[in-house]
C-alpha cells in the first residue's frame, strides 16, 4: 500500500510515518504544505525522510491561501462565534486538496493526517479527501491509536526519531492567518494564557507608549494598501501580524464549541485578520445600506459555521460566496485605525461611493432631510405600542 501522509514535522504527523509501516506495511510518501508557518522546511523534509518516507514533497501555497481564503474571509468578516477568524479551519481544505494532488499523481492508495478524533480537522480533512477523491482511503493513525501525548513520546523515542523532545508545552497550529494555541496550563479556562506563548502579540504594559496610525485601503472588499503604500494581501497580513503585536493587539481568549460537541478554551493570536475584520466591517458600514447589512449579518454567521465544520467544498459555500461578493461592489474606501497599547480603534472611514451623506444627516442649517415629515412617520412608527397600551389601560392583559 502507497500512502501520501500530510506532514507538519511535529510530533502527531512524525510518529504516523513509523506506524503507517509497522501497521499496513505501507510505502509512506510525506507532504509538508507551506500556509504561512515559521519552520524550517528542510528539516521538516530531513526529520520526514529520517523516519522512514520514500519521499517528500514541500508544497508552496501561501499565495493561493491568501488569494483563495484568507480574502473570502475577510470580505465574509469571518468570526466563529464572533471571535475566531478561522485559521486553522481555513488551511485544513487547502492542505488536504494538495496531499490528494500528490497521491493521485503518485499513485496511492490512501491519504493519511495526524488528527486526533476529538478535534475539528478530522472533519475538515475527511470531507475534503472525501469530495476530491472518493475512492482513496483515509488513515488517521491517531485518532485510531489513540494515544496520550506521553505514550507518542515514549514511542518516537523507542523508534529513535529525531524530534525535539525539549519542545514548547503549547500544541502550535500556525499560519498566515492565525495562531492557534492550546495544551498544558491553558486547559484550564481560568488560567491566563502567559505571553510567552505568543509570536506576535507583547504584553500592553511593555508596548510602546505611542499611537500607531493604520490607514488601510480597500478595494470591493479586499486590502490593498497600507499607509497610502499600495501592498500584496500577503505583505499587509504579515505586516499588520508584527504591528498590531507589537501594540499588545491580537489576542482571542474564549470557549469556543467543536463541531464534536466538545467545549474547548481557545487561545489564539491573529493581530491582522482581527485588524482587517474590524477596517472591512467598519467600511461597510458606510457603503451597503443597512437591509443588506442585516442580512449579511446572518449570511456570515453561516458562512463561519460551514468553514468552521467542515464544509469548504459544499455547494452552499459557493452561493453564500456568490452573495458575498455581489456585496463587495461599492467596499471601495480607506479606514482608519489607532493602536494603543491592547487597543485598536477605528477612528475615520472614507469611501469612494458611500451611502453616508452629510447633507441629508446633519443636524447644522441647510440639512435637506425635511424634518416636519417626521411627525407623521413618527406618530405611525409607535402606532402598534400605543393601541397596545390603550387596551392595558382598560385592564386587559398582553
Ligand atoms: N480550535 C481551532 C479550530 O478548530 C484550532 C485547532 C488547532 N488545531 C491544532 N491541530 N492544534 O480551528
Amino acid at each position: 500500500m502507497k500512502v501520501a501522509l500530510a506532514y507538519s514535522g511535529g510530533l502527531d504527523t512524525t510518529v504516523s510515518i513509523p506506524w503507517l509501516k509497522e501497521k499496513y506495511g505501507a510505502d509512506v510518501i510525506t507532504v509538508t504544505v507551506d500556509v504561512g508557518q515559521s519552520e524550517d522546511f528542510r528539516e521538516v523534509e530531513e526529520r520526514a525522510l529520517s523516519a522512514g518516507a520514500s519521499k517528500h514533497f514541500f508544497i508552496d501555497a501561501k499565495d493561493e491561501f491568501v488569494r483563495h481564503y484568507i480574502e473570502p474571509c475577510i470580505k465574509a468578516n469571518g468570526l466563529y462565534e464572533d471571535e475566531y477568524p478561522l485559521g486553522t479551519a481555513l488551511a485544513r481544505p487547502l492542505i488536504a486538496s494538495k496531499v490528494v494532488e500528490v497521491a493521485l499523481r503518485e499513485g496511492c492508495d490512501a491519504v493519511a493526517h495526524g488528527c486526533t478524533g476529538k478535534g475539528n480537522d478530522q472533519l475538515r480533512f475527511d470531507t475534503t479527501i472525501s469530495v476530491l477523491a472518493p475512492d482513496l482511503k483515509i488513515i488517521a493513525p491517531i485518532r485510531e491509536w489513540d494515544l496520550s501525548r506521553d505514550e507518542e513520546i515514549e514511542y518516537a523515542k523507542s523508534r529513535g526519531l529525531k524530534l525535539d523532545y525539549r519542545q514548547s508545552r503549547f500544541s502550535i497550529d500556525e499560519n498566515l492567518w492565525s495562531r492557534s494555541i492550546e495544551a498544558a496550563e491553558l486547559e484550564d479556562p481560568w488560567a491566563k494564557p502567559p505571553y510567552e506563548a505568543f509570536k506576535y502579540v507583547v504584553d500592553p504594559v511593555g508596548a510602546p507608549d505611542r499611537v500607531e496610525v493604520l490607514d488601510i485601503d480597500f478595494e470591493r472588499g479586499v486590502p490593498v494598501g497600507l499607509n497610502g503604500s499600495d501592498m500584496s494581501l500577503r505583505e499587509l497580513v504579515q505586516e499588520l501580524n508584527v504591528l498590531g503585536g507589537k501594540s499588545g493587539f491580537g489576542v482571542i481568549d474564549h470557549i469556543e464549541d467543536r463541531a464534536v460537541g466538545i467545549k474547548s478554551r481557545e487561545v489564539y493570536e491573529a493581530p491582522a485578520a482581527l485588524l482587517l475584520i474590524k477596517a472591512h466591517k467598519d467600511l461597510e458600514k458606510i457603503t451597503l445600506n443597512s437591509k443588506t447589512l442585516s442580512f449579511k449579518a446572518l449570511v456570515e454567521r453561516v458562512w463561519s459555521q460551514m468553514v468552521y465544520q467542515g464544509f469548504w467544498l459544499d455547494p452552499l459555500m459557493e452561493a453564500l460566496n456568490a452573495f458575498i461578493d455581489k456585496t463587495q461592489e461599492n467596499v471601495t474606501g480607506r479606514v482608519r485605525l489607532e493602536l494603543y497599547k491592547g487597543s485598536a480603534r477605528v477612528v475615520g472611514r472614507v469611501a469612494e461611493n458611500p451611502l453616508y451623506s452629510h447633507e441629508i444627516a446633519t443636524y447644522a442649517r441647510g440639512s435637506v432631510f425635511q424634518q416636519k415629515a417626521g411627525e407623521g412617520f413618527s406618530k405611525i412608527w409607535g402606532l402598534d405600542t400605543v393601541i397596545s397600551a390603550r387596551r392595558r389601560r382598560k385592564g386587559k392583559t398582553v
